[in-house]
């Protein structure tokens, strides 16, 4: 197992935008919707939004920090729809602590993420860039939300479709996670001055680790455990979602395990062996095995989108940071 070095380098840059997100926390009044709000963004995460608009600022020749109110903004906005992501997948833990629902309830739940959606517009706003580059900031930042609210529509409608494709698949991805990676490269682009050519080549990159990001996830749903992953495993299958993994199994399977996989999809009362037996099932007949390998290529086409990245160190840079995203443990 590699530890990619990749995290470890950027713990200054970690640290203030933890410090400019822990802040922007402190404008809210009431101590319970204070504390909602702050439950996430207190527990921990990777800030893999926040940290990839600061290097796509600095690989279009600008400076990193510029870039932290609006990588920032992207953060409220990501920990917002994991609270509401948490309600829609019923996940008691993330972070490794409790959801924010399980903790304070599920009209408490809705209004921090209210707040937190809210307060990512105002934070924006502190970036140092002119009006026209401010306008594409809120626009993008806009954009993202709308389109990953489709996205976890389309993840919690395929739940109850028989018939999901891969390229439908991707399309949900695409909206609920890859949209938001796109907008942190698209955005610090644009903060870093760089070219229309830079942006839109930063943009597809964002794009596609997006992608392989998220499949990476759900292959951590089947192949970790709750104290590495900080979340819920197998909470996929008992919620019945149509991962590439799924998938790409039931195209395959055929007699009693193709029977006992349908039958634990989306058993809410399944017990821990039935889930156990379907991951197992996936392991099997190599439908996880199949899912990695379509990450990795897309990280591979990704790379191929840093060529408009004229220094070296910058270019390998947001190369590791695109393996992180299919290697990680967490
Ligand atoms: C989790 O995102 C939600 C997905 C889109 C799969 P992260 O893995 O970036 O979560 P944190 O921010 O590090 O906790
Ligand atoms: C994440 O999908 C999508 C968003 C939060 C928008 P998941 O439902 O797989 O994320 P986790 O696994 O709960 O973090
Ligand atoms: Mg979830
Ligand atoms: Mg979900
Ligand atoms: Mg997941």
């Amino acid at each position: 197992v590699i530890d990619l070095a990749f995290p470890d380098e950027y713990k200054d840059r970690v640290k203030k935008v933890n410090e400019y997100l822990m802040r922007s926390m402190d404008v809210v009044e009431n101590k319970t919707l204070k504390a909602a709000m702050a439950h996430y963004p207190a527990a921990g995460g990777k800030r893999l939004r926040p940290l990839l608009a600061t290097m796509a600022s600095e690989a279009a020749g600008g400076k990193y920090d510029k870039a932290i109110p609006f990588g920032v903004a992207l953060e409220i906005v990501h920990n917002f729809s994991l609270v509401h992501d948490d309600v829609m997948d019923e996940d008691d833990t993330r972070r490794g602590i409790k959801t924010v629902h399980s903790t304070y309830g599920i009209p408490e739940a809705i209004l921090s993420g209210d707040a937190l959606f809210a307060r990512a517009f105002e934070v924006v706003l502190d970036s140092d860039v002119d009006d026209t580059d401010l306008v594409r900031l809120v626009d993008i930042l806009a954009r993202s939300v709308r389109l990953l609210a489709e996205g976890q529509q389309m993840d919690m409608d395929f739940e109850s479709t028989k018939r999901v494709s891969s390229s439908d698949y991707m399309k949900m991805v695409e909206y609920k996670t890859a949209v938001l990676y796109s907008a942190a490269a698209r955005g610090g682009a644009i903060i870093g001055g760089g070219t229309d050519v830079q942006e839109e080549a930063l943009a597809e990159f964002g794009r596609l680790i997006g992608l392989g990001f998220q499949i990476w996830d759900d292959v951590l749903d089947l192949r970790s455990d709750k104290e590495t992953f900080g979340k819920p495993v197998l909470n996929d299958i008992r919620n019945g979602k149509k991962t590439l993994i799924v998938i790409q199994a039931l195209e395959d399977l055929k007699g009693p395990d193709r029977v006992e996989l349908l039958s634990a999809l989306g058993k809410k009362n399944a017990m821990p062996r039935e889930l156990v037996r379907a991951r197992d099932i996936l392991e099997k007949v190599g439908a996880i095995d199949h899912a990695t390998k379509v990450a990795d290529e897309l990280v591979k086409e990704a790379k191929k989108a840093l060529k408009v990245v004229k220094n070296p160190a910058h270019r390998k840079a947001l190369s590791e940071f695109a393996d992180y995203m299919v290697k990680r443990k967490s």
